[in-house]
């Protein structure tokens, strides 16, 4: 219910524009927005240095990617040589200062009215917040998780902490089996080609579809985040929960 701070309306408004100006510069009519064509948009949410960003940016290079983050001093460093390995940055990569939770909201509004389809989420190494005092920071113990959930086709969290893997693979399922329950016996289909169901109380959840949702371990053999390989080089067992629709 939190007003949407006045910053990061002007963060979002940039980022759209990113969107908008990639999609011209490929010059490619099918493309252009269409009510009813969503434009496909990727977000690496807490993305520090930026490197991840431009690791999917060349995974998905026909896609705008954005990287987003509250720090200042960890996005001037990102594009820097020493992140990139001299190479140069692709130019579907776009940084932006923002707060996570009020950017979250405001992409939903766009993934809702049709402007945007995301369809690949990077939350890397999110901060833990390991304390028992602190657990409703984690995101998937905090009120912005259903929108989270709902922002994209496939999430993907990656941890160093077991736990936290754990615990957000369980909240997803929660989120999923709650929406289905407000849902039920309500036929009244939203907008976005029905992708989001009218619910009883009034909120748009999501589509329940069976999510996929898988809770494993892994091993990079490329690090592509700064935390990822701190941890990696320190030995430590990496997580990550992928949420998919299927
Ligand atoms: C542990 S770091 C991981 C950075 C990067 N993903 C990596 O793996 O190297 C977490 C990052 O999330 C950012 N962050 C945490 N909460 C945020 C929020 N609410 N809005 C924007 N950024 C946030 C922090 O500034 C920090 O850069």
């Amino acid at each position: 219910m939190r007003p949407i701070a006045e910053h990061t309306r002007d963060a979002f408004a940039k980022a759209e524009e990113f969107v908008r100006t990639f999609y011209e510069r490929k010059g490619d009519p099918a493309l252009r927005h269409k009510v009813g064509k969503p434009r496909p948009v990727i977000l690496d949410s807490g993305c520090g240095t930026g490197e991840s960003t431009i690791h999917i940016a060349r995974r998905f290079p026909n896609i705008p990617v954005i990287g987003i983050d509250k720090s200042g001093v960890r996005l001037d460093k990102a594009g820097n040589p020493s992140q990139t390995a001299g190479e140069n940055v692709p130019e579907n990569t776009f940084w932006i200062r923002a707060e996570l939770l009020d950017f979250w909201r405001l992409a939903l509004d766009r993934v809702k009215s049709g402007e945007w389809t995301i369809p690949y989420h990077a939350v890397y190494y999110p901060n833990p917040w390991p304390k028992q005092s602190e657990a409703t920071r984690r995101f998937h113990m905090h009120p912005i998780f259903p929108t989270l959930l709902a922002l994209s086709e496939v999430t993907e969290l990656r941890t160093n902490w077991e736990i936290y893997a754990r615990e957000f693979a369980e909240a997803a399922k929660i989120v999923y089996e709650e929406n289905a329950r407000k849902v039920e016996g309500n036929d009244n289909r939203g907008d976005n080609g029905g992708r989001f169901h009218e619910t009883h109380d009034g909120t748009a959840a999501v589509l329940t579809a069976q999510p996929r949702i898988v809770c494993e371990s892994f091993d990079p053999t490329a690090p592509e985040t700064a935390f990822e390989r701190k941890y990696k080089d320190a030995g430590q067992k990496l997580w990550r929960v992928v949420v998919g629709r299927v």
